[in-house]
């Protein structure tokens, strides 16, 4: 079966979502220094984009999860495959993900890193399946809201696959 990619969101349009996104959060922490959470690999170019525009004090780490499953589907079976390096005691913390989709992962992590006493904890992801969901998770920053269907590029990938482009498109 042949992969084809129609665009769904352009640079311009990602670029315009990403520094909306910034000033929502720049202006809702204050002068709150802030702890991003990316979730890799996917949000690792959401992660870079943001932070540049955020206007508020931030330290950066990251964490990996493994979701068992098919490649296009979630089976809520999750493991921690790389740790969170920075303490979390007492920090604001902020999760970026790629995509909500069912919604397990993101509750995974939501109490994973609850679990590490943090003074608040808050999630941003770049896109929203709301349809999808299995799992009730309360999302505080969304990018986009989109329909069903398999995405990719702008650090989102399929099978590896389409990860750096800078777009996002549609996969059929
Ligand atoms: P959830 O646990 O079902 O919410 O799955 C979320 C994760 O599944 C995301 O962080 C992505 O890694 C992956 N995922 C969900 N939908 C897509 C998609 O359309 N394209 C690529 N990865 C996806
Ligand atoms: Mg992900």
């Amino acid at each position: 079966m042949t992969e084809e990619l129609t665009l769904l969101f352009s640079r311009k349009e990602i670029a315009k979502t990403v520094a909306r996104l910034a000033k929502e959060i720049s202006s809702d922490y204050g002068n709150k220094k802030v702890v991003t959470i990316g979730i890799l690999k996917g949000a690792f170019m959401f992660l870079a984009d943001l932070v540049r525009l955020l206007t508020i004090p931030v330290e950066i780490d990251f964490m990996r999860i493994a979701t068992y499953g098919s490649q296009r589907e979630s089976s809520g079976e999750i493991k921690v495959m790389k740790e969170v390096e920075a303490s979390l005691e007492g920090k604001d913390v902020l999760i970026i993900e790629d995509i909500v989709d069912t919604g397990l992962s993101l509750k995974f992590v939501r109490d994973y890193i609850s679990a590490k006493n943090p003074a608040s904890v808050k999630i941003c992801t770049l896109l929203d399946k709301t349809s999808r969901r299995k799992i009730e998770v309360q999302v505080d920053y969304i990018g986009f809201k989109i329909e069903d269907g398999f995405v990719v590029g702008y650090g989102i990938d399929f099978d590896e696959k389409y990860r750096y482009l800078p777009e996002i498109f549609i996969l059929n």
